[in-house]
């Protein structure tokens, strides 16, 4: 059976990424396990930045943002002489198997250790929630809740000057971030990957609400890499009744301590990915779906299609 175990993460990171490193430290100390950090994704693994995790090194991190491990994105990873050094480096500390806690790039790089002969669990971890096997990723719903934060303070700010907000949320290329947070803050627009992008339209729906419904502010909540949301803001106050303002909310979406959804969240994905490799499984992650934790093979998870979850869309359009 496996006795050392290691826990990473990678890619960008997000809130609630070091609750799940101290679920998989103490579930794992607590079944006789040995547990070591890999530092900075896996540059550390090739690296060798690799030290024992003991109970008072996850003390009270559980509400904390960020890594205490640091992250990182290593695209070289790709390439199988990079892989084997790390392998060698895990080998020479007698680790056997990783929980890797991050985003697809990073259950890639997982799937391929497992196929190399070091197993390897996935979580999880990115605010975008643009991995399809699950319902929710960890650090998704802190961001939300970020996001609405941002939004209901720019609501009070619109609405005394008559203007128009055009909010930009990071996703990457997945829109549930901007579709959440425009649900939740009675966004008039959303734009996403999804919805597509005309400029025209937007531009005769912001007229329609501020003549006909006689609107004293409005809100558009777009997710990032669609357009300029400046040139678009200059577009609005040009072409409408209002006055346009871009707000890029940025880094400030990955920060802060998680809610308590993600803490518990994390736990629960960080207990089940040390019960997996005890069971020596490997080239898995772990999801939640129906309120159900459960695992997939990573092949699989990677090629779910994003329709698989329940889908929220139409909820925007009866709510307006
Ligand atoms: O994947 C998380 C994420 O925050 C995306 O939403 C965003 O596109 C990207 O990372 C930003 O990356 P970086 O932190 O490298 O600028």
């Amino acid at each position: 059976m496996v006795k050392r175990i290691g826990i990473l993460t990678s890619g960008g990171d997000s809130p609630g990424m070091n609750a799940a490193i101290r679920a998989v430290t103490r579930v794992g100390l607590n079944s006789g396990l040995e547990v070591f950090g890999i530092y900075n994704g896996y540059k550390g693994m090739v690296e060798g930045y690799i030290e024992p995790l003991t109970r008072n090194s996850v003390s009270q991190i559980i509400g904390k943002g960020g890594t205490i491990l640091g992250s990182a994105r290593l695209p070289e990873f790709k390439d199988i002489e990079v892989r084997k050094k790390a392998i060698s480096q895990l080998k020479k500390r007698g680790i056997e198997a990783v929980v890797v806690v991050g985003g697809d790039g990073s259950y890639r790089g997982a799937l391929s250790l497992t196929e190399m002969g070091i197993n390897c669990i996935g979580l999880p971890g990115t605010i975008d929630n643009d991995i399809t096997c699950t319902d929710y990723t960890i650090g998704f719903m802190t961001a939300l809740g970020t996001v609405t934060d941002a939004i209901d303070k720019l609501r009070d700010t619109s609405n005394s000057h008559h203007r128009c907000s055009i909010v930009e949320v990071m996703g990457n290329r997945c829109g549930d971030l901007a579709l959440y947070a425009g649900i939740a803050c009675g966004a008039d627009i959303i734009v996403t990957s999804d919805t597509g992008f005309n400029e025209e339209d937007i531009l005769d729906r912001l007229r329609e609400l501020d003549l006909i419904r006689k609107k004293k502010h409005a809100i558009i909540v777009i997710s990032e890499k669609i357009t300029d949301v400046e040139k678009l803001a200059k577009k609005v106050s040009l072409n409408t009744g209002f006055s346009g303002r871009a707000t890029v909310l940025g880094h400030i979406q990955r920060g802060g301590g998680p809610c308590p959804f993600d803490r518990m969240l994390a736990s629960q994905m960080g207990e089940k990915a040390v019960d997996l490799l005890m069971q020596g499984i490997g080239g898995q992650c772990v999801s939640i779906r129906d309120n159900k934790i459960v695992a997939y093979p990573i092949e699989k998870a990677l090629s779910m299609p994003a329709d698989s979850r329940k889908p929220i869309t139409n909820l925007f359009e009866r709510l307006l």
